[in-house]
């Protein structure tokens, strides 16, 4: 066999083997998908459920339809416009099917889920209707409602922003006062274990739980990590507003304070309004 046949049959070999493996590839990510979804869902609803209180251990022990189920027995959510106002969710349903998303199926869909899927293509129905993204995006934040028992027991708002190495997701409930803190969780971080990622851990969290987010005069002042020990540096009534830090994590705890004062001050605006008619 001539050296250049021989060149051409490895060649050929190398290329079978790439449209192969990119097939298998290709084929187990579109398999995958779905459950992808459903697990990015579980963590959701996981994190809300253990922002009001369900134990954590109990929920990740919980089936996913059964997490899901209890969700939705417990919770009602509420949209919120960038102007702060109640804001209908049919709108989102009527723009989705400009993209001929099957109506049946929007109509299933809880807000959360419309929102999710309403962010992710906002840019392109900002495209089709000839604006700038900015001018098009009504600005929708959530609000889940927890009525497990009828009347409101808290109000769990998504908090999100960076740490040190990248977004950290995460809840925080407030009780039907919606000043107290009922809870925290945070998931889907990249901090590194044994430093920043402490955020997750009870002893951390636990200590948000009853803190206030107003001052005594009404005014958002949210709940910061100090440096060191809270009790050291501040005393009743400013050590309401204040938990101990995570040492050799001060820049993700930096992050936190951040992005939960950002997050309860865009929110404002809609709680005060709730107070008001509470
Ligand atoms: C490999 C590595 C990982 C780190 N991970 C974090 C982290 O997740 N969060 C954080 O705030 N700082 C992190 N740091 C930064 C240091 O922990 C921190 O700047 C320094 O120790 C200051 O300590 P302090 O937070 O007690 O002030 C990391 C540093 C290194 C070298």
């Amino acid at each position: 066999m001539s050296q250049a046949k021989s060149n051409s049959r490895v060649y050929v070999f190398a290329l079978a083997v790439c449209v192969v493996c990119s097939l298998i590839l290709a084929g187990a990510s579109t398999m995958l998908q779905p459950r992808q979804s459903v697990n990015v869902r579980l963590d959701i609803v996981r994190n809300i459920l253990a922002a009001v209180g369900h134990d954590p251990a109990e929920i990740a022990a919980t089936a996913p339809q059964a997490t899901f189920d209890l969700y939705k027995a417990e919770f009602t959510e509420l949209l919120v416009d960038g102007n702060n106002n109640s804001a209908d969710p049919n709108y989102m349903r009527e723009e989705l099917v400009k993209l001929s998303y099957p109506r049946t199926q929007l109509d299933d869909m809880s807000i959360s889920d419309l929102l999710r899927v309403f962010n992710a293509k906002k840019d392109i129905l900002a495209r089709r209707s000839k604006q700038s993204l900015e001018a098009y995006d009504p600005g929708y934040k959530l609000l889940h409602v927890w009525q497990p028992h009828g009347a409101v027991e808290a109000y769990v708002i998504p908090i999100e922003g960076y740490g040190l190495w990248d977004i950290i997701k995460g809840y925080v409930a407030l009780e039907a006062d919606l000043n107290t803190i009922k809870g925290i969780t945070f998931y889907e971080h990249k901090e590194t274990p044994g430093l920043g990622a402490r955020i997750v851990e009870d002893w951390f969290r636990e200590q948000y739980k009853g803190k206030t987010i107003l001052t005594e005069q009404g005014d958002l002042t949210s709940v910061t990590i100090v440096r060191g020990v809270a009790t050291d540096q501040y005393k009743e009534p400013q050590l309401n507003h204040y938990v101990d830090g995570i040492s050799g994590a001060t820049l993700t705890c930096k992050g936190v304070n951040h992005f939960l004062q950002a997050t309860l001050t865009a929110y404002e605006p809609f709680l005060a309004t709730l107070r008001k008619n509470s």
